[in-house]
């Protein structure tokens, strides 16, 4: 089994991709499952047939869906947030403010990921391939599941904790308050756990890897090394590159043609400078927009050839620690990184890395967090962290 997102600028390729990966997949033999988060209903476009929240078979071994996650969200949250709801109001607290607690932050977006975990851990599929929404909206969705679970360990306690004190104030103002339905709790708890392994489940990267679809095209380049970094840092791996609406060579006829292939020839030569290790695909500039199972099949052909199209990503260990004169190096990989972009926060027995506007909260390996942080470095693909043991928790002399 074999879980591959798709992602990228807005209209470099991505569902076209996703699609003829897919498609290709079904026509060698595989049973694949293409699933569009993005509300836009590209997919059913790409394939010329509409889709429904349900796999849709649209040829032999080759299922297509599009998530609805307002709806999951809906089945399974109303009545959590209709209760904070209520209970605030109740208080005393308008409803402006009931609604902001009760809010999670992307909630709806969490839930396209968990019927993507459905469809991975109970499908019948040799491989599942997402059509992402771009970049953006990706990393936000992709950073997540950290975020939720953050907000469930650390807020949620705290919360409920408010909520009880509140009781016998809220009991005198407006009788006695509404009681969590049953299942409230549970849903908070069965939530915490469906996001630990949707974490696990993209963290895997022999189960899951991200292609990176872009164009040839110099900004779309630089954009594509950030995204890099972010997806490295949040521990997600980049198993290739597909280059779409490469120019061929028979426009170079007339000065635009030679002008757009030169410019074209640069930034993919820019991109395999900069991504060295990652396979490069290209499918061609077509005539024709590539709509419907054979031209997909067509588009797939040209991308992998006969290559595998589910080989995993040659990563690199995202997380080592080394020891070095009685001092811990962690070494975090990410690539593009200056230290200039880094920032770093120790919290309790977790790091908080931020680079470029993205931050992920690394949980310390336990050897490291009687440490202090002492200095940081980065370059060379990677963040490298230096702890030092803190006298304070390893007394002089104390056994180690
Ligand atoms: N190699 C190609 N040759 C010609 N047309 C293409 C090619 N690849 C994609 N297209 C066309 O370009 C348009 C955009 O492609 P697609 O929808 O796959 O991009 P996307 O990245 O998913 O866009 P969005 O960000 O809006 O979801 C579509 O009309 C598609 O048919
Ligand atoms: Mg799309």
């Amino acid at each position: 089994m074999r879980l591959v997102l798709f992602t990228g600028k807005g209209g470099v390729g991505k569902t076209t991709a996703a699609g003829a990966t897919a498609a290709l997949l079904a026509a060698r033999g595989r049973k694949a499952l293409v699933v569009s988060t993005d509300p836009a209903h590209s997919l059913a476009d790409a394939f010329g047939i509409p889709l429904g929240p349900q796999p849709r078979e649209v040829a032999g071994g080759l299922a297509a869906m599009q998530v609805d996650a307002q709806l999951r969200f809906e089945r399974s949250w109303a009545g959590v947030r209709d209760w904070l709801g209520a209970l605030l109001t109740q208080g005393g607290l308008d409803g402006l403010a009931a609604e902001e607690l009760t809010v999670l932050p992307g909630a709806a977006e969490v839930f396209a990921l968990l019927e993507v975990r459905d469809q991975v851990t109970d499908g019948p599929w040799d491989a599942v391939l997402v059509d992402c929404a771009p970049t953006a909206e990706t990393l936000r969705l992709l950073a997540l599941p950290e975020a939720l679970s953050f907000y469930v360990e650390r807020v949620w306690p705290t919360h409920r904790r408010v909520v009880r004190s509140l009781r016998p104030v809220l009991g005198r103002l407006a009788g006695d308050p509404p009681l969590p339905p049953d299942g409230v709790l549970d849903a908070v708890g069965r939530l915490h756990g469906s996001l630990g392994e949707v974490r696990r489940m993209l963290a895997e990267p022999r189960l899951s890897s991200v292609r990176l679809v872009l164009t040839p095209e110099s900004v779309v380049v630089a954009e594509a090394r950030r995204t890099l970094t972010a997806l490295a840092l949040h521990g997600y791996a980049v198993d290739s590159v597909v280059a779409n609406r490469v120019f061929p060579a028979e426009i170079g006829g007339s000065p635009w043609g030679a002008s757009w292939l030169a410019a074209q020839r640069a930034a993919l030569e820019e991109l395999a400078e900069s991504v060295p290790g990652l396979p490069v695909r290209r499918a061609a500039y077509r005539a024709t927009e590539p709509i419907g199972v054979p031209a997909l099949v067509e588009l797939g052909e040209e991308l992998y050839g006969g290559s595998d199209p589910l080989a995993p990503a040659a990563v690199a260990e995202p997380l080592t620690v080394a020891e070095r004169h009685g001092e811990y190096e962690l070494r975090v990989a990410v690539p593009f990184v200056r230290r200039s972009e880094v920032a770093l926060l120790r919290s309790g027995d977790e790091l908080v890395l931020a680079v470029g506007g993205q931050r992920r909260r690394l949980a310390l390996p336990s050897g490291l967090r009687r440490c202090v942080a002492v200095g940081a470095s980065a370059g060379d693909g990677a963040v490298l962290v230096r702890f030092r043991p803190d006298p304070q928790l390893w007394p002089r002399g104390a056994d180690r």
